[in-house]
């Protein structure tokens, strides 16, 4: 039988902490919502400690939320973790997930400590934690530039003090896949045996290896992925969400594995994503990229339509990707424009159709090919000419009934 893969989704906290990404508290729930929707197990909803702000919307999504796990990051001081705890009261699924670094650079340079400082840091902030959630997670900053007895030794602690999931981060993205499973079983053999204990992995992009090493990663016993959608996260990113679910679902001839995803809302959630934070997804990005599923050569165009199997591994609608078989542009009426936002996740009442209507009109006279992400900037300039803006800070966002809102 397959097994499961926990997808712990951290846009809203390393996703948001890349330039540009930020969001509100009203946007961190919305987005919090489309990920329950999505099906991810675990939602890292911010760093507490950071700012109110990030306080107040961790508090926000742990008490909206009552399906997926609610996680909040701290350092291992007390205050880090008193302030977690504090965020995550009311929440159904409490995980405090608590960090420090363990490579002997930054030992020396960032936290200018001893490697027995960092041990007895390490305990204090896992015992204190659990005494505030039963879920407790651990993670070893700079794990895959640590020495590897070290590593192996700071997260025996984390386990004996009673943390339940032992994070290995790639924080710099340094780690080549073979080198990142051989880490990965060694944690493994050496610090879970066969205790409850669960791995998680979390990979950054700045090689372009984070989604090949989280599967590595998985190949070697990990059992927990840390996401983001569209990749976002500190510097290059994060692995991205879409194509770890994907790569798994597709191949699951070599990834015999499941995640409790549903693939059809991967599409609507990226799309809601680049709408709040203002940063449309690269054109070419696998899975949710403009250009993902489309064919412009004559011999791709002619092997499509004998049989859509010859170019494509994945059908669009199996990650929500709505048939664009229907061409937008000036002759298309209402009903074109309404279906297509309906399948792109946006209920619009009549009113709201003829404004947007109107607007696209103006455009289709200017363009000749209109996008799905011309579609939802336009839901923003409808709601510009009508209303106030409802961000502040962040991207100008319309608060539009995103269909996922309401399941
Ligand atoms: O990249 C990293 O190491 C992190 C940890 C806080 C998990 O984001
Ligand atoms: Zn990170």
């Amino acid at each position: 039988m397959a097994q499961k893969i926990s997808i712990f989704d951290t846009t809203l906290r390393d996703g948001e902490q890349s330039p540009g990404c930020s969001m509100n508290l009203d946007e961190k729930l919305r987005m919090a919502h489309q990920l329950e929707s999505l099906g991810v197990d675990a939602i890292e909803a911010g760093f507490p400690i950071a700012s109110e702000g990030d306080y107040a919307a961790v508090r926000a999504v742990a008490r909206e939320c009552r399906e997926a796990t609610v996680a909040a990051l701290c350092r291992t001081s007390a205050q880090d973790v008193l302030r977690a705890a504090a965020a995550l009261e009311g929440a159904a699924h409490p995980r405090i997930h608590t960090f420090v670094a363990t490579s002997d650079l930054h030992l020396e340079y960032k936290l200018k400590k001893t490697r027995a400082e960092v041990l007895e840091m390490t305990r204090l902030a896992v015992l204190l934690a659990r005494d505030y959630a039963e879920e407790v997670e651990f993670s070893a900053e700079d794990a895959t530039r640590s020495d590897v007895d070290y590593l192996c030794a700071v997260l025996a602690v984390a386990v004996e003090a009673g943390a339940r999931i032992i994070n290995v981060p790639d924080t710099v993205g340094y780690s080549m896949p073979t080198e990142f499973s051989k880490l990965v079983r060694i944690v493994r053999e050496r610090v879970v045996g066969d205790r409850n204990v669960q791995i998680s992995v979390h990979c950054h992009n700045d090689l372009g290896l984070a989604v090949a090493n989280s599967l590595a990663a998985v190949d070697a016993g990990a059992r927990q992925v840390e996401c983001t959608i569209n990749g976002i996260g500190e510097r290059a990113g994060n692995a991205s969400l879409e194509e770890i679910v994907m790569a798994m679902k597709v191949r699951s001839d070599q990834l015999p594995y499941e995640t409790s995803i549903d693939t059809h809302q991967i599409y609507p959630t990226s799309q809601l994503l680049s709408t709040i934070i203002g940063c449309s997804v690269q054109p070419n990005k696998a899975i949710v990229g403009r250009n993902a599923f489309a064919h412009e050569a004559g011999i791709h165009q002619h092997g499509m339509m004998s049989n859509p199997l010859c170019y494509e591994i994945m059908t669009p609608e199996s990650v929500g990707v709505p048939n664009n078989k229907l061409v937008l542009g000036k002759h298309s009426g209402r009903h074109a424009l309404a279906l297509r936002y309906e399948e792109l996740g946006y209920t619009l009442a009549p009113d709201e159709v003829s404004a947007a209507y109107g607007r696209f009109s103006e455009l289709a006279d200017r363009k000749k090919r209109i996008y799905d992400q011309d579609l939802i900037a336009l839901l923003s300039a409808v709601s510009r000419a009508s209303q106030q803006p409802l961000c502040e800070g962040g991207a100008e966002v319309v608060q539009w009934r995103h269909a996922s809102s309401y399941t």
